[in-house]
């Protein structure tokens, strides 16, 4: 039996794109559950995540952290009930990035190497390489010899992609790595006045990050060993990148699923234009023009004349007649936590992709009347807006 754990971590990321790996669990042969991890209030996942599982078909649970305790640390937090199933295998996806997800295909890679581990990889180009894990491996046996979390010189093109597939022993390292901090930290308090004074720099012990603290001690010690993939991979930390993603997944359902898109069947339909995705209990008025790469979520209602371009739009949104709407994220903002967004804007500007997007994000609620366009704007729920906005965050 096979487990898969997701680490979500924070709020902001949208269900939308929280979807696909969880999807993509779904081809783990043998799989008993998908775990969600992550340190926000429950209420706003209890409902999509029973929906998910209705549609999977497979148990999926929200796990919540009182705190953070790090990549490596939250799993270990869980680890009674992980091992409940008595997984051979434990596979564990960052939520925050986009690709095929070739999972069965690491699973067998990791049989045949034997290890602990082995993490998905991907080649970039050597400017991006830093804000990533960057590693190197032998060439032969795939074993990791090498592991740097985003350093300041350059080590590799090849970066860790968020993808893991663990042994139970995973949990004997992280437990390694707990036990340590403890055992230094009564040192100090025995030898000095440290005690007095905690030095803020040293972590709790039970915070420990997957990168850091696990993949660099263990590298070069034939427990780690890597899959590269050659699909497409991106991390996706501003909502401009929502939309760059879901296009691209827009783009493999061609191949892998092509009966979810609206001309997937090769027939034209009136009005489509490209890779364009409807669920099936969305409302689109047949005169509206849609696409290319727009993704219309469940009970969506998309009005006469209306114009969609490049977008997600998301559950439950309504889109009413003859709204222009280019390149639009329309996005549910998450309760108490607008702040965050607003980080997402200022990343934006300096990030080259997003700040040509002119991304608009809608709140919850948010009206857009007739004719009214929207450009490159963040809007906090249960605003109408009856005259055009550009560039401007409305509070
Ligand atoms: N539940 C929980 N609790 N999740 C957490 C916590 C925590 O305390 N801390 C981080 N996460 C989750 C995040 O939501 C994300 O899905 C994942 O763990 C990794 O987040 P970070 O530790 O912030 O790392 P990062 O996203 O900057 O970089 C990592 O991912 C890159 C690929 O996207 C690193 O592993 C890089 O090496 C890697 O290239």
């Amino acid at each position: 039996r096979v487990v898969a754990v997701i680490m979500v971590g924070g709020p902001t990321k949208g269900q939308p794109m929280v979807h696909h790996p969880i999807s993509a669990c779904k081809r783990i042969p043998n799989l008993a559950q998908i775990y969600l991890i992550g340190f926000y209030e429950e209420r706003e996942f209890a409902l999509y995540v029973s929906s998910i599982s209705n549609e999977l078909k497979i148990p999926v649970r929200y796990l919540k952290e009182d705190r953070p305790h790090g990549s490596a640390g939250g799993l270990y937090h869980f680890r009674d009930l992980i091992m409940e199933d008595d997984p051979s295998h434990i596979f564990l996806l960052n939520c925050d990035v986009c690709c095929s997800f070739p999972l069965p295909e690491m699973l067998d890679a990791h049989k045949r190497y034997g290890g602990m581990g082995t993490i998905l990889v991907v080649k970039v180009s050597a400017e991006s390489a830093s804000e990533f894990g960057e590693l190197v491996a032998d060439p032969t046996t795939n074993e990791l010899l090498h592991y740097t979390e985003k350093p300041e010189t350059f080590v590799s093109d090849r970066i860790n992609c968020g993808v893991y597939i663990f042994t139970p022993d995973i949990f004997t390292a992280i437990e390694g790595v707990s036990t340590q901090r403890k055992d230094r930290a009564n040192l100090r308090r025995v030898s000095s006045f440290e005690a007095m004074q905690p030095d803020p720099r040293i972590l709790p012990a039970n915070y420990v990050r997957l990168d850091q603290d696990i993949l660099s001690p263990l590298a070069g010690k034939k427990q780690l060993y890597i899959y590269e993939t050659n699909d497409f991979w991106e991390q996706i930390k501003t909502p401009g990148m929502s939309i760059k993603c879901s296009s691209l997944y827009l783009a493999q359902f061609r191949h892998t699923s092509p009966h979810l898109l609206a001309n997937g069947d090769g027939i034209k339909k009136a009005g489509i234009t490209g890779d364009v995705y409807i669920h099936p209990s969305a409302k689109v008025h047949p005169s509206a023009k849609i696409g290319p790469s727009v993704s219309i979520s469940a009970n969506a209602r998309i009005g006469a004349g209306a114009r969609l371009k490049n977008c997600i739009i998301l559950d439950d949104v309504e889109i009413k007649a003859g709204v222009q709407k280019m390149l639009l994220l329309v996005m549910q903002l998450l309760d108490g936590n607008p702040l965050l967004d607003y980080g997402h804007v200022s990343r934006q500007a300096s990030g080259d992709y997003n700040a040509k997007l002119g991304v608009t994000i809608l709140g919850e609620s948010v009206t857009v009347e007739d004719e009214v366009v929207v450009f490159n704007s963040i809007v906090l729920p249960h605003k109408t807006l009856n005259v055009g906005v550009q560039d401007e965050i409305l509070l």
